[in-house]
Protein backbone atom coordinates (compact mmCIF):
# COMPACT_ATOMS: atom_id res chain seq x y z
CA UNK A 1 0.00 0.00 0.00
CA UNK A 2 1.41 3.74 -1.29
CA UNK A 3 0.73 5.99 2.07
CA UNK A 4 -1.54 8.84 1.09
CA UNK A 5 0.76 11.30 0.50
CA UNK A 6 2.61 9.91 -2.17
CA UNK A 7 -0.47 8.72 -3.65
CA UNK A 8 -1.71 12.24 -4.14
CA UNK A 9 1.63 13.39 -5.02
CA UNK A 10 1.65 11.27 -7.62
CA UNK A 11 -1.58 12.28 -9.11
CA UNK A 12 -0.01 15.73 -9.04
CA UNK A 13 2.80 15.65 -10.87
CA UNK A 14 3.05 14.98 -14.17
CA UNK A 15 3.28 11.49 -15.59
CA UNK A 16 5.52 10.42 -18.13
CA UNK A 17 2.86 10.09 -20.82
CA UNK A 18 2.39 14.41 -20.17
CA UNK A 19 5.55 14.54 -21.85
CA UNK A 20 5.66 11.31 -23.90
CA UNK A 21 6.51 12.66 -27.81
CA UNK A 22 6.07 10.24 -30.88
CA UNK A 23 8.98 10.26 -33.34
CA UNK A 24 8.48 8.66 -36.33
CA UNK A 25 11.05 8.49 -38.71
CA UNK A 26 11.77 7.66 -42.16
CA UNK A 27 14.07 8.26 -44.91
CA UNK A 28 11.39 11.41 -46.61
CA UNK A 29 12.74 11.47 -50.30
CA UNK A 30 10.70 8.20 -50.86
CA UNK A 31 7.09 8.08 -51.92
CA UNK A 32 6.51 4.98 -49.11
CA UNK A 33 7.20 7.60 -46.46
CA UNK A 34 4.63 9.87 -47.48
CA UNK A 35 1.36 8.06 -45.67
CA UNK A 36 3.37 9.19 -42.55
CA UNK A 37 3.93 12.73 -43.24
CA UNK A 38 -0.12 13.47 -44.54
CA UNK A 39 -0.99 11.49 -41.33
CA UNK A 40 0.96 14.20 -39.63
CA UNK A 41 -0.60 17.00 -41.75
CA UNK A 42 -4.03 15.70 -41.40
CA UNK A 43 -5.05 13.31 -39.72
CA UNK A 44 -8.46 13.77 -37.60
CA UNK A 45 -6.93 11.70 -34.77
CA UNK A 46 -4.56 14.70 -34.35
CA UNK A 47 -6.03 17.79 -35.83
CA UNK A 48 -9.72 18.89 -35.08
CA UNK A 49 -11.37 15.83 -34.50
CA UNK A 50 -14.10 16.46 -31.74
CA UNK A 51 -14.44 14.13 -28.84
CA UNK A 52 -12.47 11.23 -27.46
CA UNK A 53 -10.72 10.87 -30.40
CA UNK A 54 -8.94 13.90 -30.07
CA UNK A 55 -8.29 12.79 -26.32
CA UNK A 56 -4.44 12.93 -26.81
CA UNK A 57 -1.66 11.94 -24.41
CA UNK A 58 1.19 13.14 -26.77
CA UNK A 59 1.46 16.27 -29.19
CA UNK A 60 1.53 15.82 -32.88
CA UNK A 61 4.14 13.17 -33.63
CA UNK A 62 7.27 14.60 -35.15
CA UNK A 63 8.74 13.21 -38.49
CA UNK A 64 12.36 13.08 -38.46
CA UNK A 65 14.71 11.50 -40.96
CA UNK A 66 15.66 7.86 -39.78
CA UNK A 67 14.66 4.41 -40.47
CA UNK A 68 14.33 1.46 -37.95
CA UNK A 69 17.57 1.98 -36.73
CA UNK A 70 16.81 4.83 -34.88
CA UNK A 71 14.60 2.44 -32.36
CA UNK A 72 17.77 1.83 -30.69
CA UNK A 73 16.93 5.72 -29.10
CA UNK A 74 13.11 5.04 -27.67
CA UNK A 75 13.16 5.05 -24.04
CA UNK A 76 9.74 6.43 -22.07
CA UNK A 77 9.65 9.80 -22.81
CA UNK A 78 10.77 9.06 -27.01
CA UNK A 79 8.48 6.86 -28.43
CA UNK A 80 10.25 5.90 -31.97
CA UNK A 81 8.34 4.21 -34.82
CA UNK A 82 10.99 3.89 -37.30
CA UNK A 83 9.63 3.23 -41.14
CA UNK A 84 12.27 0.84 -43.74
CA UNK A 85 11.31 -1.79 -46.01
CA UNK A 86 11.88 -5.21 -44.46
CA UNK A 87 15.30 -5.75 -45.74
CA UNK A 88 16.58 -3.27 -43.41
CA UNK A 89 13.94 -4.71 -40.07
CA UNK A 90 15.90 -7.92 -40.97
CA UNK A 91 18.60 -6.64 -40.72
CA UNK A 92 18.49 -4.69 -37.74
CA UNK A 93 16.43 -7.71 -36.08
CA UNK A 94 19.44 -10.17 -36.46
CA UNK A 95 21.12 -8.14 -33.70
CA UNK A 96 18.38 -6.04 -32.38
CA UNK A 97 15.84 -9.34 -31.31
CA UNK A 98 13.70 -6.74 -29.20
CA UNK A 99 12.72 -4.43 -32.45
CA UNK A 100 9.11 -5.64 -34.28
CA UNK A 101 7.68 -4.93 -37.11
CA UNK A 102 4.11 -3.73 -36.40
CA UNK A 103 2.44 -2.54 -40.14
CA UNK A 104 3.15 -2.93 -43.41
CA UNK A 105 2.11 0.52 -45.14
CA UNK A 106 3.08 -0.79 -48.95
CA UNK A 107 4.15 -3.44 -50.47
CA UNK A 108 5.84 -2.54 -53.61
CA UNK A 109 6.92 -4.81 -56.49
CA UNK A 110 9.92 -3.16 -57.94
CA UNK A 111 10.87 -3.02 -61.58
CA UNK A 112 14.08 -4.14 -63.61
CA UNK A 113 14.49 -1.66 -66.81
CA UNK A 114 16.95 -2.91 -69.04
CA UNK A 115 17.94 -1.29 -72.65
CA UNK A 116 16.75 -3.24 -75.64
CA UNK A 117 19.82 -1.93 -77.67
CA UNK A 118 21.89 -4.10 -75.46
CA UNK A 119 20.07 -7.02 -76.92
CA UNK A 120 17.58 -7.13 -73.96
CA UNK A 121 14.06 -8.37 -75.41
CA UNK A 122 10.58 -8.16 -73.51
CA UNK A 123 9.77 -10.82 -71.68
CA UNK A 124 13.23 -12.74 -71.78
CA UNK A 125 14.99 -12.15 -68.24
CA UNK A 126 17.49 -14.57 -69.47
CA UNK A 127 18.68 -12.24 -72.14
CA UNK A 128 20.64 -10.32 -68.86
CA UNK A 129 23.36 -13.36 -69.00
CA UNK A 130 26.91 -11.75 -68.95
CA UNK A 131 25.11 -7.84 -68.63
CA UNK A 132 25.71 -5.32 -66.50
CA UNK A 133 23.13 -4.14 -64.29
CA UNK A 134 23.21 -0.88 -61.57
CA UNK A 135 21.33 -0.99 -58.26
CA UNK A 136 21.63 0.47 -54.92
CA UNK A 137 23.60 -2.13 -53.31
CA UNK A 138 23.34 -3.35 -49.87
CA UNK A 139 19.85 -2.25 -49.84
CA UNK A 140 16.28 -3.69 -50.50
CA UNK A 141 16.75 -3.04 -54.49
CA UNK A 142 19.68 -5.26 -54.62
CA UNK A 143 17.37 -8.16 -53.23
CA UNK A 144 15.13 -7.86 -56.20
CA UNK A 145 17.45 -8.15 -58.33
CA UNK A 146 19.33 -11.18 -57.40
CA UNK A 147 15.88 -12.99 -56.60
CA UNK A 148 14.40 -11.86 -60.08
CA UNK A 149 17.52 -13.20 -61.83
CA UNK A 150 17.38 -16.46 -59.50
CA UNK A 151 14.08 -16.98 -59.10
CA UNK A 152 12.66 -16.15 -62.80
CA UNK A 153 15.65 -16.56 -65.06
CA UNK A 154 18.15 -19.02 -63.31
CA UNK A 155 20.91 -16.93 -63.61
CA UNK A 156 23.43 -17.00 -60.25
CA UNK A 157 25.43 -14.34 -58.93
CA UNK A 158 28.52 -14.35 -61.26
CA UNK A 159 26.31 -15.26 -64.44
CA UNK A 160 26.08 -10.88 -64.79
CA UNK A 161 28.06 -8.11 -63.14
CA UNK A 162 26.23 -6.23 -60.39
CA UNK A 163 27.57 -2.46 -59.93
CA UNK A 164 26.65 0.16 -57.83
CA UNK A 165 24.59 3.42 -59.01
CA UNK A 166 23.16 6.63 -57.65
CA UNK A 167 19.07 6.34 -58.32
CA UNK A 168 17.79 9.84 -59.07
CA UNK A 169 14.53 9.91 -58.49
CA UNK A 170 13.73 13.62 -59.84
CA UNK A 171 14.22 15.43 -62.60
CA UNK A 172 16.66 16.98 -64.16
CA UNK A 173 19.27 13.53 -63.31
CA UNK A 174 22.43 14.06 -62.70
CA UNK A 175 25.02 12.62 -65.58
CA UNK A 176 26.48 10.01 -63.38
CA UNK A 177 22.87 8.84 -61.86
CA UNK A 178 20.66 6.45 -63.32
CA UNK A 179 18.54 6.15 -65.48
CA UNK A 180 21.26 8.71 -67.65
CA UNK A 181 23.85 5.96 -67.60
CA UNK A 182 21.62 3.20 -68.91
CA UNK A 183 20.42 5.84 -71.66
CA UNK A 184 24.13 6.12 -72.97
CA UNK A 185 24.59 2.48 -72.29
CA UNK A 186 27.09 2.45 -69.84
CA UNK A 187 24.93 -0.15 -68.22
CA UNK A 188 22.56 -2.68 -69.50
CA UNK A 189 19.86 -2.30 -66.72
CA UNK A 190 19.16 -1.12 -63.40
CA UNK A 191 16.68 -2.14 -60.78
CA UNK A 192 15.32 -0.28 -57.76
CA UNK A 193 12.36 1.33 -56.26
CA UNK A 194 10.24 3.85 -57.50
CA UNK A 195 10.84 6.66 -59.76
CA UNK A 196 13.84 5.97 -60.98
CA UNK A 197 12.62 3.43 -63.40
CA UNK A 198 9.64 5.26 -64.47
CA UNK A 199 11.81 8.57 -65.25
CA UNK A 200 14.01 5.98 -67.53
CA UNK A 201 10.49 4.51 -69.32
CA UNK A 202 9.36 7.97 -69.83
CA UNK A 203 13.00 9.29 -70.82
CA UNK A 204 14.00 6.61 -73.06
CA UNK A 205 10.21 5.90 -74.30
CA UNK A 206 8.51 1.92 -74.16
CA UNK A 207 9.42 0.89 -77.33
CA UNK A 208 13.10 0.99 -76.43
CA UNK A 209 13.04 -0.68 -72.92
CA UNK A 210 12.20 -3.77 -71.45
CA UNK A 211 10.65 -4.04 -68.27
CA UNK A 212 10.86 -6.98 -65.73
CA UNK A 213 8.45 -7.18 -62.60
CA UNK A 214 7.75 -9.86 -60.58
CA UNK A 215 5.73 -9.47 -57.03
CA UNK A 216 5.65 -12.94 -56.02
CA UNK A 217 9.55 -13.42 -56.47
CA UNK A 218 10.06 -10.41 -55.00
CA UNK A 219 7.63 -7.27 -53.63
CA UNK A 220 9.39 -4.56 -51.27
CA UNK A 221 7.67 -4.79 -47.71
CA UNK A 222 8.02 -1.32 -46.54
CA UNK A 223 7.42 -1.29 -42.75
CA UNK A 224 6.71 0.37 -39.44
CA UNK A 225 8.66 -1.02 -36.68
CA UNK A 226 8.59 -0.37 -32.66
CA UNK A 227 10.30 -2.34 -29.67
CA UNK A 228 8.64 -4.82 -27.31
CA UNK A 229 9.63 -2.82 -24.75
CA UNK A 230 7.40 0.16 -26.14
CA UNK A 231 4.42 -2.14 -26.96
CA UNK A 232 4.75 -3.40 -23.10
CA UNK A 233 3.97 0.03 -21.84
CA UNK A 234 0.72 0.31 -21.25
CA UNK A 235 0.94 4.20 -22.29
CA UNK A 236 3.33 3.66 -25.76
CA UNK A 237 1.39 0.73 -26.97
CA UNK A 238 -1.85 3.24 -26.81
CA UNK A 239 -0.04 5.66 -28.41
CA UNK A 240 1.30 3.02 -31.24
CA UNK A 241 -2.33 2.12 -31.36
CA UNK A 242 -3.59 5.04 -32.40
CA UNK A 243 -1.29 6.04 -34.69
CA UNK A 244 -1.62 2.81 -36.71
CA UNK A 245 -5.32 3.71 -36.23
CA UNK A 246 -4.09 6.94 -38.16
CA UNK A 247 -1.99 5.99 -40.44
CA UNK A 248 -4.71 3.59 -41.40
CA UNK A 249 -7.29 6.16 -42.01
CA UNK A 250 -4.63 7.93 -44.39
CA UNK A 251 -3.94 4.47 -46.62
CA UNK A 252 -7.77 4.82 -47.61
CA UNK A 253 -7.39 8.50 -49.04
CA UNK A 254 -3.80 7.24 -51.05
CA UNK A 255 -6.28 3.88 -52.24
CA UNK A 256 -9.67 5.62 -52.71
CA UNK A 257 -9.15 8.74 -53.66
CA UNK A 258 -5.52 8.89 -55.74
CA UNK A 259 -6.49 12.39 -56.97
CA UNK A 260 -6.23 13.66 -53.56
CA UNK A 261 -3.26 11.49 -52.94
CA UNK A 262 -0.94 12.61 -56.11
CA UNK A 263 -1.67 16.13 -55.08
CA UNK A 264 -0.15 15.68 -51.88
CA UNK A 265 2.36 13.80 -52.68
CA UNK A 266 3.27 15.61 -56.17
CA UNK A 267 3.75 19.23 -53.72
CA UNK A 268 5.66 17.09 -51.26
CA UNK A 269 8.31 15.34 -53.35
CA UNK A 270 8.16 17.80 -56.18
CA UNK A 271 7.08 14.80 -58.47
CA UNK A 272 5.09 15.72 -61.94
CA UNK A 273 1.81 13.86 -61.25
CA UNK A 274 2.29 11.81 -64.75
CA UNK A 275 5.19 10.30 -62.90
CA UNK A 276 2.72 9.91 -60.07
CA UNK A 277 0.04 8.14 -61.61
CA UNK A 278 2.37 5.99 -63.74
CA UNK A 279 3.77 4.30 -60.41
CA UNK A 280 0.89 4.67 -58.21
CA UNK A 281 -0.60 1.13 -59.16
CA UNK A 282 3.46 -0.13 -57.65
CA UNK A 283 2.58 0.63 -54.46
CA UNK A 284 0.24 -1.43 -52.76
CA UNK A 285 -0.98 0.81 -50.09
CA UNK A 286 -2.38 -1.28 -46.51
CA UNK A 287 -0.64 -3.89 -44.19
CA UNK A 288 -2.61 -6.80 -46.35
CA UNK A 289 -1.24 -9.86 -44.60
CA UNK A 290 0.74 -9.63 -41.35
CA UNK A 291 0.15 -13.60 -40.84
CA UNK A 292 2.03 -16.51 -42.03
CA UNK A 293 2.92 -15.86 -45.34
CA UNK A 294 4.85 -12.75 -44.48
CA UNK A 295 6.49 -14.59 -41.98
CA UNK A 296 7.40 -17.16 -45.14
CA UNK A 297 8.28 -14.47 -46.94
CA UNK A 298 10.85 -13.13 -44.44
CA UNK A 299 12.30 -16.48 -43.82
CA UNK A 300 13.50 -16.40 -47.64
CA UNK A 301 14.72 -13.07 -47.70
CA UNK A 302 16.61 -14.19 -44.30
CA UNK A 303 18.32 -16.98 -45.81
CA UNK A 304 19.60 -14.48 -48.18
CA UNK A 305 20.57 -12.17 -46.47
CA UNK A 306 22.38 -14.35 -43.83
CA UNK A 307 24.17 -15.57 -46.99
CA UNK A 308 25.81 -12.32 -47.79
CA UNK A 309 26.13 -10.99 -44.60
CA UNK A 310 27.71 -13.54 -43.51
CA UNK A 311 25.94 -14.42 -39.99
CA UNK A 312 23.53 -17.23 -39.11
CA UNK A 313 19.93 -17.48 -40.67
CA UNK A 314 17.11 -16.85 -38.03
CA UNK A 315 15.04 -19.50 -36.97
CA UNK A 316 11.17 -19.48 -38.20
CA UNK A 317 10.19 -19.25 -34.15
CA UNK A 318 12.46 -15.62 -34.21
CA UNK A 319 11.26 -14.50 -37.45
CA UNK A 320 7.79 -15.31 -35.88
CA UNK A 321 8.17 -13.16 -33.03
CA UNK A 322 9.60 -10.25 -35.07
CA UNK A 323 6.49 -9.73 -36.69
CA UNK A 324 3.85 -8.75 -33.84
CA UNK A 325 0.55 -7.71 -35.90
CA UNK A 326 -1.21 -7.11 -32.49
CA UNK A 327 -0.76 -3.42 -32.11
CA UNK A 328 -2.73 -3.00 -35.53
CA UNK A 329 -5.32 -5.41 -34.23
CA UNK A 330 -6.51 -3.45 -31.91
CA UNK A 331 -6.54 -0.21 -34.17
CA UNK A 332 -8.79 -1.89 -36.09
CA UNK A 333 -10.83 -1.93 -32.60
CA UNK A 334 -10.46 2.14 -32.33
C1 LIG B 1 13.63 12.07 -33.64
O1 LIG B 1 14.53 11.11 -34.15
C2 LIG B 1 15.58 11.63 -34.91
C3 LIG B 1 16.34 10.45 -35.46
O2 LIG B 1 16.77 9.59 -34.43
C4 LIG B 1 16.43 12.54 -34.07
O3 LIG B 1 17.43 13.11 -34.86
C5 LIG B 1 15.56 13.63 -33.50
O4 LIG B 1 16.30 14.42 -32.61
C6 LIG B 1 14.36 13.06 -32.76
N1 LIG B 1 13.46 14.14 -32.37
C7 LIG B 1 13.06 14.31 -31.12
C8 LIG B 1 12.11 15.42 -30.88
O5 LIG B 1 13.44 13.61 -30.21
C1 LIG C 1 14.87 9.90 -23.79
O1 LIG C 1 14.60 10.70 -24.92
C2 LIG C 1 14.52 12.08 -24.61
C3 LIG C 1 14.08 12.81 -25.87
O2 LIG C 1 14.97 12.59 -26.92
C4 LIG C 1 15.87 12.56 -24.10
O3 LIG C 1 15.79 13.93 -23.78
C5 LIG C 1 16.25 11.76 -22.87
O4 LIG C 1 17.54 12.10 -22.47
C6 LIG C 1 16.19 10.27 -23.17
N1 LIG C 1 16.36 9.53 -21.92
C7 LIG C 1 17.20 8.50 -21.81
C8 LIG C 1 17.21 7.83 -20.49
O5 LIG C 1 17.91 8.11 -22.74
C1 LIG D 1 28.73 -15.31 -71.27
O1 LIG D 1 30.11 -15.26 -70.97
C2 LIG D 1 30.71 -16.52 -70.90
C3 LIG D 1 32.13 -16.36 -70.39
O2 LIG D 1 32.75 -15.28 -71.00
C4 LIG D 1 30.65 -17.16 -72.31
O3 LIG D 1 31.23 -18.46 -72.29
C5 LIG D 1 29.19 -17.26 -72.74
O4 LIG D 1 29.11 -17.74 -74.06
C6 LIG D 1 28.50 -15.93 -72.65
N1 LIG D 1 27.06 -16.13 -72.85
C7 LIG D 1 26.32 -15.30 -73.58
C8 LIG D 1 24.86 -15.64 -73.68
O5 LIG D 1 26.79 -14.33 -74.14
C1 LIG E 1 6.68 -14.82 -61.02
O1 LIG E 1 7.70 -15.77 -60.94
C2 LIG E 1 7.25 -17.06 -60.57
C3 LIG E 1 8.48 -17.93 -60.39
O2 LIG E 1 9.28 -17.93 -61.53
C4 LIG E 1 6.30 -17.58 -61.64
O3 LIG E 1 5.80 -18.84 -61.26
C5 LIG E 1 5.16 -16.60 -61.81
O4 LIG E 1 4.35 -17.01 -62.88
C6 LIG E 1 5.67 -15.22 -62.08
N1 LIG E 1 4.56 -14.28 -62.06
C7 LIG E 1 4.37 -13.38 -62.99
C8 LIG E 1 3.20 -12.48 -62.82
O5 LIG E 1 5.12 -13.29 -63.98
Amino acid sequence: MKPPLLALASLLLPSPAATLRLNVTANQAWIEHTPLAYTNQFSPLYHNAPGPRRNATTVLPVLAEGGVATLSSSNRSLLVIGANAETQGLKQYATHKNYRLIYVLASVPYRLVARRASGIRPGHLGDLRNKTIATFKGSSAEVFVRTLLADVAGLKDDDYTLVSGNMCMREPCAENSLPERLKRGEVDAFGCWETAPELAIQGMGEGAVAVFQNGTVYREVFSLYATAEALRDKKQRAEVVRYLKAVGETLEVFKKEPERAWKFVGGLLKLPEAVLRNVWADHIWGPGSLGKDLVDYLEKEDEYLARVDKRPRMSRKELEKFVDASAYEESLKL
